[in-house]
């Protein structure tokens, strides 16, 4: 059972969490931070930073942390963020795109994309794709891609991707498919790294149900119905009952950031319903294994961002 006293010695590494202020993040921030690493915490505000670096500090006086400003609902900030990392940072060993929504009022990024697949996909494609110099100049480098239990009701309605010919917005039906996407990202990563012969490594993991504000933060932004309302109600009312500790939680994250895992695995907690428990292998379902629709998702997320993976073209001009 992996627990942190399984975390090797990380002195020297430097890891990028995203949205490394709360929750999860925070919780492997801390982690990775404890192991000796350097932890480039993205959050979308110096204060929120400043916040989450106060809570680490206390237990972790050395700790080495620094900030870079991300908002992944932003393609212009994100190649920002990504421009910062990669001339302060030449190597990245670890990069965790952990930061998200859930269930959010229908809005749109300031690229206009629907917002839930907008920041939990296509920025997560884009920041990854633009950090990848550091990344393969770390060798063996990790990029680690949350994913959710919620991957298993998601849909690639490829007509249809952002709900924009859809008469009403179903909230939880994208942000199951943006949690789809985020799995179909990092195997069809390790699919690309393996047939670009590069030393790298792709993985996801999920946290089951895990208490934090992920159930609170969308539900509760400006423009939400009477069906957000009640949500929130519901979840504030389940977290104590259901959700696991942040700590337990971000151990499948954490296992598949720094444990000696295949590349294209993905992580879970082992209880009924992958919802709490152990970390062990988690089940990765038919949708998330169709590599034509990943192949297809990577496409739509080039044209989408502008952002290529150069790096991983094959001599032939092609990884497949
Ligand atoms: N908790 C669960 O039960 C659960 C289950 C399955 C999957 N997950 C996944 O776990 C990951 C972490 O979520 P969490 O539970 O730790 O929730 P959380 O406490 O709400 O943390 C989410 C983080 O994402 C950041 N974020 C939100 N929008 C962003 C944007 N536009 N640009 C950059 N960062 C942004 C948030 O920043 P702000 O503080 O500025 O909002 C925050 O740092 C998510 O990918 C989520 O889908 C969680």
């Amino acid at each position: 059972m992996f627990t942190l006293a399984d975390l090797p010695d990380l002195t020297g590494r430097t890891a990028v969490v995203t949205g490394a202020n709360s929750g999860l993040g925070l919780e492997t921030a801390r982690a990775l931070a404890g192991a000796g690493a350097t932890v480039v915490m993205t959050a979308r505000s110096k204060d929120k930073f400043d916040a989450a670096e106060a809570d680490i500090r206390p237990t972790n006086r050395t700790a080495d942390l620094r900030f870079v400003q991300l908002d992944l609902a932003s393609l212009d900030n994100v190649r920002t963020a990504a421009e910062v990392i990669r001339s302060e940072y030449p190597e990245v060993d670890i990069l965790v795109n952990n930061a998200g929504i859930m269930m959010t009022p229908e809005a749109t990024t300031a690229d206009g994309l629907e917002l839930q697949l907008g920041t939990n996909h296509f920025g997560h494609f884009a920041f990854t794709g633009l950090l990848l110099e550091p990344l393969l100049a770390a060798g063996d480098a990790r990029v680690v891609t949350v994913s959710s239990g919620m991957h298993h009701r998601g849909e690639m309605d490829f007509d249809d991707l952002q709900q924009q010919q859809s008469d009403g917005y179903d909230t939880t039906a994208q942000y199951a498919r943006s949690k789809l996407a985020n799995l179909m990202f990092a195997l069809e990563l390790q699919r690309r790294f393996d047939a670009a012969g590069v030393d790298a490594r792709s993985v996801s993991a999920h946290p089951g149900y895990t208490a934090t504000n992920l159930q609170s933060a969308g539900v509760q932004l400006p423009g939400g119905g009477l069906f957000h309302k009640a949500a929130s109600i519901g979840m504030r009312l389940l977290n104590p009952i259901v959700g696991m500790s942040v700590e337990q939680g971000a151990l499948p994250q954490i296992h598949a950031a720094v444990s000696d895992v295949p590349g294209g695995s993905y992580w879970g907690p082992q209880g009924p319903g992958e919802m709490r428990g152990p970390v062990g292998s988690a089940k990765v379902n038919r949708k998330a294994r169709n590599e034509a629709d990943a192949a297809r998702l990577w496409d739509i997320s080039v044209d989408t961002t502008g952002v290529t993976y150069d790096a991983l073209e094959t001599s032939t001009g092609s990884v497949r």
